[in-house]
């Protein structure tokens, strides 16, 4: 599905201080999304935890959109000067059958900035779904990425209600579309939804929905979304650019054992297998500093050809199988402005098994062994 004309895009790495280098990304031409080609492509990927790129996906929604992107980009700027979320999400909700319910702030967490409460209400104005959420953070401990996100979820975060409960993630969903209806770009995007479903075999569900707003020197430092029940990710860039490194967890192991080049780092990652369970200590200042802080370790995985760049209108999907069957990731903000992307995880929808025909060639029993887990 891809043609022999690419196109070359030079990029400068640089987050929260480090320069990690000048590197060229290759630009697919757009994917066809119609095309009979994309899943024996695609599934392949998907099931060795492997990154896949939809060009274009949302090329024509994020036209439409325009207005509701420009409008959050300036939600953003304004959030990024200390305006109240509370009020200005306030105005956006002013029609939508949302009510307040309260704001928190969590001293404990130096990066949450703001969480909004309201309760979803019905047409005759009573509650049905309590306590649904937007978490206004910072993406970074470091003052020198000011980059922003809003988690939607809902109920008690420490006990993983969302985890536990599904009824109130559909009013959680289109409670994220009142405040930033651009969702709509992904809601609506029916080729690449058909895409995912393919992907896991079965109807999903589109939820724990963030909104980034990744700004210049900034971006997300190496991580996995593995989480019970929630497949994969699907990431949508609607303006202006990111970089990415994504790969299974399992050859990021092997790119760390290669390059731990101190006595200590060896000790605990020299090899792929300790490497592996080392990646489950991110907090470890050796292993942090080489996965996201050493420009050499960054050229590798660019020669290595794990080097990403979505532009507005494209789509990465990270696919989830387990703890070590994962696809790890990491985010550069790119450009000179802000940008604006929109993060799903992807759910089974409950008792909605996918159809014979859409179901063809997908891998059924490995849905089924994800659920028992
Ligand atoms: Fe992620």
């Amino acid at each position: 599905m891809q043609s022999a004309a690419a196109e070359r895009v030079k990029v400068q790495l640089l987050r929260r201080g480090v320069r990690h280098g000048r590197f060229v990304a290759e630009i697919a031409p757009d994917t066809d999304l119609a095309g009979s080609q994309l899943a024996d492509h695609a599934l392949p990927r998907w099931r060795a935890d492997e990154p896949l790129v939809v060009r274009g996906a949302s090329r024509a929604g994020v036209r439409r959109a325009r207005r509701d992107i420009a409008r959050s980009l300036a939600l953003f700027e304004a959030l990024r000067g200390g305006a109240s979320f509370e009020s200005l999400a306030a105005r956006r909700l002013a029609r939508a059958p949302f009510r307040p319910a309260g704001v928190t702030i969590d001293l404990g967490d130096t990066r949450e900035i703001e969480k909004l409460f309201v309760d979803a209400l019905s047409a005759s104005g009573r509650a049905v779904a309590r306590d649904l959420y937007a978490k206004l953070s910072w993406i970074a401990h470091d003052e020198r990425d000011t980059s922003l996100r809003v988690r939607f979820s809902f109920g008690a975060e420490a006990l993983l209600d969302w985890q536990k409960e599904t009824r109130r993630a559909r009013w959680s969903d289109a409670f994220a579309r009142a405040l930033f209806p651009e969702c709509g770009v992904i809601d609506e995007n029916q080729a690449l939804l058909a895409l995912v479903e393919q992907m896991v075999g079965r109807r999903v569900r589109l939820s724990e929905r963030i909104i980034y707003n990744n700004a210049p020197g900034g971006g997300a430092t190496f991580h996995h979304d593995d989480e019970p029940r929630q497949l994969g990710v699907v990431f949508t860039q609607l303006e202006g650019a990111t970089a990415w490194f994504a790969l299974p967890k399992r050859r990021l192991a092997e790119h760390v054992a290669a390059a731990a080049r101190t006595a200590k780092l060896r000790q605990r990652a020299g090899t792929p297998r300790k490497a592996l369970r080392a990646l489950d200590e991110t907090s470890d200042p050796l292993l942090g500093k080489l996965l996201n802080a050493t420009p050499s370790f960054t050229r590798r995985l660019v020669e290595h050809g794990e080097f990403y760049v979505l532009r507005a209108g494209d789509s990465i999907l990270l696919p989830s199988h387990g703890p070590d069957e994962v696809c790890w990731h990491a985010v550069f903000a790119l450009g000179a402005q802000a940008s604006l992307a929109h993060s799903y995880g992807v759910f089974p929808l409950r008792d909605a098994p996918l159809s014979a025909t859409r179901a063809r060639g997908s891998d059924r029993t490995s849905a089924r062994s994800r659920d028992a887990r």
